[in-house]
């Protein structure tokens, strides 16, 4: 199998890249990751790609035009296949038009409910009895692309913010790589 060459984006702890680079050590998992692009110069997660050995590049979203390093870096590393993994920056027109069908995203709902930041608050001030996590594909809109892979857990009562983002992070570690799996299955 011919494994697709992969860049993950992040912008903080990045340990759903950690969980993707252990993964794709197994010869079945269908991605390599080639690439880590960070818009945070301090994201935790870098030291993944620096433990690893894996190319990484910073990029300064406030410079105009500051895309045009990311496409750059992609051509140079061969990327066909983009994961956006707590990336906390809006993807362009002009950058989905060119990568728009090889870009899905991790959100830590049950989507299309509670797009956007601060979901866990806004699970509990709304008194969900269920909530989970989400893989997509990436398009113009805010975490609305079309679902790749979706699972739940029910609320406990006694669950604050910090015990649900433990929870939804853990099913984030299965879900991630499955929808990955899911995607590449029949290629
Ligand atoms: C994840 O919970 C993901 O759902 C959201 O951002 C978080 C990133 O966590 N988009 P990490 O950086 O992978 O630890």
């Amino acid at each position: 199998m011919v494994k697709k060459n992969t860049c993950v984006f992040i912008s903080g702890q990045g340990s759903n890249l950690k969980n993707l680079i252990q993964q794709s050590r197994d010869y079945n998992f269908p991605i390599n990751i080639k690439l880590v692009i960070s818009n945070k110069k301090n994201a935790f997660g870098l030291n993944f790609a620096k433990i690893n050995s894996i190319p990484y590049i910073i990029i300064n979203t406030e410079i105009r035009n500051y895309e045009n390093k990311i496409i750059y870096n992609l051509k140079k590393y061969k990327i066909n296949f983009i994961c956006l993994a707590g990336y906390m920056k809006i993807i362009s027109k002009v950058f989905l038009k060119k990568y728009g069908k090889l870009i899905i995203n991790i959100h830590p709902s049950l989507l299309p409910k509670f797009k956007g930041l601060n979901t866990f608050s806004r699970i509990l001030k709304n008194k969900e009895k269920k909530t989970g996590c989400t893989v997509h594909y990436v398009n113009e809109k805010l975490d609305a692309g079309n679902i790749i892979l979706q699972k739940s857990f029910y609320i406990n009562s006694k669950d604050d913010e910090k015990i649900l983002r433990i929870k939804t992070q853990r099913l984030e570690y299965k879900i991630f790589p499955e929808a990955i799996i899911k995607i590449f299955r029949n290629n």
